[in-house]
């Protein structure tokens, strides 16, 4: 079975490198011609833990292959996962006009039974859509399926969730293609939910949504406990031993960012609604995730009095350690509260600078995680990365102007910061000296 995927982002390089990597003959296709050339000669385009090495251990054994022409990958492909952005359009709608086209070109190429899979997350009843269109522009009887496989990676971890994923989702409609499907996944041990399309599709945006819920539910109940005198990290931990909530993802601090949370709870809570149903929950989830850039610039005020001239040092760049992507992270916010305010930053990431680099080529860079805080008036902390979770607070302490710490994704404890005079302004617990 020869594997077709189009649309080589985070993934889709990614699941094309775990099919070759389980021994199908993969071909890779994107519309961005210099991302196809990097990809051809071993260079990924983006920071992922172990792609680097998967991508040049399957050129060289020719598991996989990349290619310009669609038209090719498409007529040399049985099973065909499309795996295109789906970007918000200004209302909250997603803008599906790349699964279209995609969709268009497939049907003009049809040469023989293709299976085709929606990889990207879309809403519900889109699989629908895709079949109509090739349908549509096919011209010819050729036999074809269409299917729901989502994706559920996380960035940071991508390869290690698309080897040990927590289940398989399979959205068919036919015998014939969710048997392809179980054999592309014969080797993977997880759970396989088969449903239909549609299911497959909400269980998709729902599951993403309810993570998102879950952080502002947690956000929420910090600002509490801040008021209150309480600890936010000792109250997740009492709720996550019940196994019906769990510990994961009660972690509070300045919100969710990246390429899909923000994304899919607006498209989730505008399908809903375009049903006429009251998915107003979503916006409380959206509006609570946007307030934590206030609390983070207010905690920063409240210790440095204003921040006219004020250094302020930020530690981590990225939406979430181990990735260089920036996309819809909160850096991005705070780095333009900070700006407006007439503060001077100086930022340190171990992957994303480059990134950052592109938005805000006008702030200082640091080399290092320390040489930042030269002169410091204030530290803030924005991406847990682990080289910040082990640090030489006798030197931080030299270095800066004032200790000041203000920590976006409480990673210290209070203890630890106070003996080195540190003021300690954590989410959701209060820590003054
Ligand atoms: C998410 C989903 O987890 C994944 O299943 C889906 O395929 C894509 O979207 P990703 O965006 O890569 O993955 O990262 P994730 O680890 O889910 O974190 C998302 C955001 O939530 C990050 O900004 C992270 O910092 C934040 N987060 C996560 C919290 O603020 N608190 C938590 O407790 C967990």
């Amino acid at each position: 079975m020869k594997i077709g995927i189009i649309g080589t982002g985070y993934v889709g390089l990614t699941t094309a490198l775990t099919f070759a990597k389980l021994g199908f003959k993969v071909y890779g296709n994107d519309k961005d011609k210099e991302k196809i050339e990097k990809l051809k000669n071993g260079i990924c385009p983006i920071y992922e833990p172990g792609l680097d090495e998967l991508l040049k251990e399957m050129l060289e054994t020719n598991q996989i292959e990349f290619l310009e022409d669609i038209v090719q990958t498409i007529k040399l492909s049985d099973v065909i996962f499309i795996c295109v952005g789906t970007p918000t359009n200004p209302d909250g709608s997603p803008d599906l006009s790349q699964v279209e086209e995609v969709s268009r070109i497939i049907a003009e190429n049809l040469n023989g039974y293709k299976l085709i899979v929606e990889k990207s997350t879309v809403p519900v009843q889109t699989a629908q859509w895709i079949k109509r269109t090739i349908k549509l522009y096919s011209h010819r009887d050729i036999e074809f399926d269409v299917a729901s496989n989502p994706e559920f990676l996380r960035e940071g971890s991508a390869l290690k969730d698309a080897f040990n994923p927590d289940r398989i989702v399979i959205g068919v409609e036919s015998e014939r293609a969710k048997e392809i499907l179980l054999k592309l996944y014969e080797k993977i041990n997880a759970p396989k939910i088969i449903v239909d399309i549609n299911t497959a599709e909400i269980i998709k945006h729902a599951s993403n949504a309810f993570l998102a819920m879950k952080i502002s539910f947690i956000n929420m109940v910090a600002d509490l406990c801040e008021k209150t005198g309480a600890d936010i990290k000792k109250v997740a931990e009492g709720m996550g031993y019940d196994k019906r909530i769990g510990r994961e993802f009660l972690n509070a601090g300045i919100g969710y960012g990246g390429s899909c949370f923000p994304k899919d709870v607006r498209a989730f809570y505008y399908i809903g609604s375009s049903y006429g149903l009251d998915f107003s929950l979503l916006l409380a989830v959206e509006n609570i995730n946007n307030s934590r850039i206030d609390r983070i610039i207010e905690k920063l005020k409240k210790a440095l009095w204003n921040l006219n001239n004020k250094k302020i040092a930020i530690w981590g760049l990225s939406f979430k350690p181990n990735t260089d992507d920036i996309r819809e992270a909160p850096s991005i916010k705070v780095v333009n509260r900070l700006l407006k305010e007439n503060a001077t930053i100086s930022a340190y990431d171990p992957k994303a600078m480059n990134n950052f680099k592109k938005l805000f080529p006008n702030i200082m860079y640091g080399n290092d995680k320390y040489e930042v805080l030269k002169n410091a008036n204030a530290l803030l902390i924005l991406t847990e990365w682990d080289e910040f979770k082990n640090v030489d607070f006798g030197k931080m302490r030299e270095l800066m102007r004032t200790p000041i710490i203000v920590d976006g994704r409480n990673i210290f404890e209070c203890e630890e910061v106070r003996k080195y005079n540190f003021e300690y302004y954590p989410m959701g617990r209060s820590c003054i000296v």
